[in-house]
């Protein structure tokens, strides 16, 4: 999918009581994200990565309606989903899927992996017969790298790694023309980081989608990514392919997070 996001601003709303002295309610919402433009062509991974607070997960959970967007276009393919509402958002929800850092919390803990993994194809797949999905599980949890046993087992019977994989396998479920993973990995130990963050790259080679992934880690982000968007305060500050990136800073914010990471 082609992605292009142009001048997005999300501001959250906090309202006091109405104030009659202003003829208003008095409004001090946040802004969290200002004037933001930036593009993921197809089969690429752009990543965000800056300080805690930045505007981040911000910029994804507007991407999926689940942050207010104050002005801006998000163009999916050319139609800017910012103007739609959310029943005419549903069928673009599926091209878009997040895997979010907690993989626990994202989990319904009383279902086992394999209803985990049915539910989002009896939803956007309603044609499939019960025998279908069961092997279409089967193919999922076998592309992320797991067991095909795994799929009678609860969250809670799974290490953090595993959870995040079947995160990512119900996030593809649906054949989604692009992922947000906030933080997907940041829960997760050196080598659980690195298997996920290679299943990732591999996934991405064989199936083709777009992938805007958000971290603080600069190291996984010089891997991983073909294009690096540098936040800070809600703005962009920085942008750039990760080689000529971190090489060069341009921007002060840039050289501190490189500053940072002594290995880099
Ligand atoms: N639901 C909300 N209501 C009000 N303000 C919010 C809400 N969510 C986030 N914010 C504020 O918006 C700003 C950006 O938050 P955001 O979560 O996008 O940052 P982030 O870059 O993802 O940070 P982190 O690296 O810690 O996850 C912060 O100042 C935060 O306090
Ligand atoms: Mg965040």
């Amino acid at each position: 999918m082609h992605l292009h996001v142009q001048n997005l601003s999300v501001r959250y709303p906090r309202r006091h009581g109405w104030q009659w002295w202003r003829g208003r309610a008095r409004d001090t919402g946040v802004h969290a994200v200002r004037n933001v433009t930036f593009r993921v062509d197809g089969a690429r991974i752009v990543s965000i990565v800056g300080e805690s607070g930045s505007g981040k997960t911000s910029i994804g959970r507007a991407l999926l309606k689940l942050a207010p967007v104050a002005s801006g276009k998000i163009l999916c393919d050319g139609t800017d989903t910012a103007l739609l509402t959310t029943r005419q958002f549903h069928p673009w929800r599926k091209h878009m899927q997040m895997v979010f850092q907690d993989s626990g919390l994202s989990l319904n803990p009383r279902h086992t992996t394999g209803t985990i993994l049915s539910e989002p194809l009896e939803i956007h797949f309603p044609a499939l017969t019960s025998g279908e999905r069961r092997e279409r599980v089967r193919t999922l949890l076998r592309k992320v790298g797991l067991a095909p046993e795994l799929s009678a087992r609860y969250p809670h019977e799974l290490s953090g790694g595993q959870r995040q994989r079947v995160n990512i396998a119900r996030a593809l479920a649906v054949e989604p023309g692009l992922i947000i993973c906030d933080e997907p990995v940041a829960a997760l130990d050196m080598a659980a980081q690195a298997q996920v963050v290679s299943l990732l790259r591999r996934l991405q080679d064989e199936t083709g989608f777009s992938c805007l992934f958000i971290s603080h880690d600069l190291a996984l982000v010089e891997q991983l990514s073909h294009h690096v968007l540098v936040m800070h305060n809600g703005e962009i500050v920085d942008s750039g392919p990760p080689r000529t990136l971190f090489t060069h800073p341009r921007h002060a914010r840039t050289r501190a997070l490189i500053d940072a990471v002594p290995h880099l």
